[in-house]
């Protein structure tokens, strides 16, 4: 069994740049992925094989995400940041290139600033440790965690508690007994911004009124003793104008899949999974040797007729063999796959 991710040779976490405009998302199908700005490092496709089956890669979908209360929100950011000591960043494990806004790291200059690599239950535990170390190297201190189950939580305070230790000594020098750090969590959405609040929220809010020049309506959350957290994340939208960053935003789900062609997106879904050939994959859909050369499309086909979706005729109900793939993959039943290396 094989288990790769994709490669990346910079080791820059910035985003691919990207276009503002009006609001909502757009597919469109092309022969050819949009080309991308030179400078700007971006996650790279798994290489494939010279095989029949990369004549699927031609069929790429140009996803088109145009954020358009983008300027609103980061305003909104931007005034809320000089309130709070430091920035817990949540992003996917999964996909810690493609669910990072690049706006975060500009926004947040100064601050203090946790990552946290939530969705770790899903994605392969080994990239992850990279992925910790590499940003780690970059002077930021990262986390794995599962919100969902609450492993990995548990770190959050003690190393924020660590971060922010001569800040807190700062507060103390000048007088203040017991400072209270406050702490904005930022990310993208469906990152798990939520489930991480609702796990550390100990449900006792202070009132807006108390804290003196706090954007009206915000709510602060005692999380432990001496911390503070906004209880409205900060949602930034994903940008790019780069194939692939998009690509993996709706393997992920992080992107729904009413806005795209379906077929198209689990044929290039199925372009890496061929590549990484996880067991769960060749079990799930009882795969043979001679089907990981056959073109995605033909795979998909099989994946339909294996599982037993059928059309009137006999034909393979290849759209709903895309549906079920890509929800078998965001659900990680496909194995724990990390489509983003450092
Ligand atoms: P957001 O506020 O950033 O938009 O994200 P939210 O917390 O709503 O989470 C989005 C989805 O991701 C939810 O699933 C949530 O359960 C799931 N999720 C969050 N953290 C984790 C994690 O660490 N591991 C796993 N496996 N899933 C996680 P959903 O299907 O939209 O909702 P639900 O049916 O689970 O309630």
């Amino acid at each position: 069994m094989k288990k790769s991710s994709n490669q990346r040779s910079k080791k820059n976490t910035n985003h691919p740049q990207t276009r503002n405009g009006r609001s909502g998302a757009r597919m469109n199908q092309t022969s050819k992925s949009r080309s991308a700005k030179p400078a700007a490092p971006k996650p790279k496709p798994v290489k494939t094989k010279k095989s029949p089956a990369a004549a699927s890669s031609e069929h790429t979908q140009v996803i088109q995400w145009y954020p358009g209360h983008m300027t609103k929100t980061k305003r909104r950011i931007e005034k809320d940041l000089k309130l709070v000591d430091a920035v817990a960043e949540i992003i996917d494990a999964r996909i810690p290139i493609s669910s990072r806004n690049p706006d975060i790291a500009r926004l947040t200059t100064g601050k203090p600033r946790i990552v946290l690599l939530n969705k770790c239950d899903m994605a392969d535990p080994r990239t992850t440790a990279q992925w910790v170390s590499f940003l780690s190297r970059e002077n930021v201190r990262a986390i794995p965690v599962d919100c969902k189950s609450g492993r990995g939580v548990d770190r959050f305070v003690p190393v924020l508690t660590e971060m922010l230790s001569e800040r807190i000594e700062s507060y103390k020098a000048k007088g203040m007994v017991n400072p209270s750090m406050r702490v904005m969590i930022v990310g993208i959405p469906n990152v798990g911004k939520s489930t991480f609040i609702n796990r550390i929220s100990k449900k006792t809010k202070a009132n807006a009124a108390d804290r003196p020049g706090v954007t009206r309506g915000n709510q602060w959350f005692t999380v432990s003793k001496g911390f503070e957290m906004l209880d409205t994340p900060g949602v930034l939208w994903p940008k790019f104008d780069d194939q692939t960053v998009g690509e993996h935003l709706a393997f992920t789900g992080a992107i729904k899949s009413e806005v795209m062609d379906t077929e198209l997106l689990a044929i290039r879904l199925l372009d890496l999974l061929k590549e990484l050939r996880t067991s769960e994959f060749e079990e799930r859909y009882k795969l043979s040797e001679d089907d990981f050369t056959l073109p995605s499309y033909e795979l998909l086909e099989k994946i339909a007729r294996n599982r037993g979706m059928l059309i009137s005729g006999g034909e393979a109900d290849s759209e709903r063999a895309a549906y079920t793939l890509l929800d078998e993959f965001r659900a990680a039943k496909l194995g724990r796959i990390t489509l983003e290396k450092p």
